[in-house]
């Protein structure tokens, strides 16, 4: 048995409260090991960087482990890994940066599956550049992003293509190896948005054909900082804003003002803990994430299909946009029922989802359902049990029960 859940869970103090946590999506609990690793950042003696003396060198330290744990997470060089508060922030900065080089007439392509983050910071990119936008359609029946859509929306002109790894909106996985040999055949750049993939799936940045892949480290069980990953030799041919004195090197010159050690610490951290998840595993820290986010992956899916049977007995309850290929993440709707309301009512009962649009804005806007509050989203994680799925089941079937 690769995943031993018992011990997973172990590994999670916040789980003693007694809450089901399917809002993973929206941010996942800490581990304990990353809160121990801010914790000692933020009590010993942590400088800001400096080589004249040991708690200076310290930093600098930090700042590198946290790169070697970026490479070993996403099989990405170290030096390529940028660090940012955010991945919005991240897209914005890069966004802009890369506008710099667009030409009026030239052209980018986002897609209406994608979290905002990657797609406004794009368009308002486009709009200071004098850009045009074209738009990849998910398919509403079936909730994919078909990719042949690409070979007609890529042309000679486009400079860049967005695209998520995974939708935090109903978990659909596009076919990204395909999107960015579509892009890479035309020139263009791929910026792959892999929050939501990246607590589900072993990743391998390369194999996605991503020039750039940007993920946060909330999102799987660390703290909140987020990175973008590129290769070295690419950031190299980027000039951001940034202020005079501040490091012109590659990747320090994307970074903005003094980073969090402790945050950077934790994020460390993280991926350590991500490596232990199948306590077979063996090998480098890179093997050891590859071989524990594949049992990730398996016990997950099997999870997932016993929620989906389950919300399938629950009367009422419809499915929004759910695609076959998906990370364990599924959005629905109670006949008659706000969402705002169900998420309300599973609230009091100790069960933590969320509800709205999740700010997949263009996704839930294409659906028609954005006015009328979106959907209740439900999203396995690696800490998340067979229990749970069946309290959250019941729940829903009491309340849809009280509703008649
Ligand atoms: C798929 C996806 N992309 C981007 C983001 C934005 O991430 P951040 O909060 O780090 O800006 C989120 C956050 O929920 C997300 O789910």
């Amino acid at each position: 048995m690769p995943f031993q859940i018992d011990a997973v869970r172990a590994g999670y103090p916040a789980l003693a409260e007694g809450f089901a946590h399917f809002d993973a999506a929206a941010g996942s609990l800490v581990a304990a090991s990353v809160a121990q690793a801010a914790h000692e950042v933020m009590t010993g003696a942590v400088a800001n960087r400096s080589t004249a003396f040991a708690p200076g060198r310290r930093a600098i330290e930090i700042v590198e482990q946290a790169r070697a744990a970026v490479a070993d997470l996403l099989g990405v060089p170290a030096a390529g890994a940028v660090f940012g508060s955010s991945a919005t922030s991240l897209t914005y900065l890069v966004s802009r940066t890369l506008a710099q080089t667009w030409h009026p007439g030239d052209e980018i392509v986002v897609s209406r599956l994608d979290h905002d983050a990657n797609v406004r910071p794009w368009l308002q990119a486009a709009a200071s550049a004098g850009v045009n936008v074209r738009w990849a359609e998910f398919d509403p029946a079936t909730g994919a992003l078909p990719s042949e859509q690409y070979e007609a929306l890529i042309g000679e002109r486009t400079r860049l293509v967005a695209v998520t790894a995974a939708s935090n909106a109903n978990g659909a996985i596009p076919d990204v190896a395909t999107i960015s040999a579509l892009a890479h055949r035309a020139g263009a750049l791929c910026y792959v948005d892999g929050v939501h993939a990246t607590p589900h799936l072993p990743v391998e940045v390369t194999a996605l054909g991503a020039d750039f892949y940007v993920t946060s480290a909330y999102k799987w069980s660390g703290p909140h900082l987020a990175t973008c990953a590129a290769d070295p030799a690419l950031w190299e041919t980027l000039r951001p804003q940034k202020l005079m004195p501040s490091s012109d090197l590659v990747p320090e010159r994307f970074e903005h003002g003094t980073p969090s050690f402790a945050a950077l610490a934790a994020l460390t951290a993280a991926v350590d803990h991500l490596a232990t998840l199948d306590d077979t595993a063996q090998g480098s820290r890179r093997e050891r994430v590859l071989q524990s986010m594949a049992a990730v992956h398996a016990y997950e899916s099997d999870l997932f299909a016993t929620l989906i049977a389950g919300l399938g007995t629950v009367p009422g309850l419809r499915m929004v946009a759910a695609p076959e290929h998906r990370c364990p993440t599924v959005a629905f709707r109670l006949d008659g029922d706000d969402p705002a309301k169900t998420a309300a009512a599973l609230g009091d009962r100790g069960i933590c989802v969320f509800a709205g649009d999740y700010y997949a804005y263009e996704f839930f806007s294409a659906l028609g359902l954005r006015d009328s509050g979106g959907a209740v989203r439900a999203s396995i994680y690696h800490y998340t049990t067979a229990a749970d799925v069946a309290r959250l089941v019941d729940a829903l079937t009491e309340i849809q029960a009280a509703a008649v």
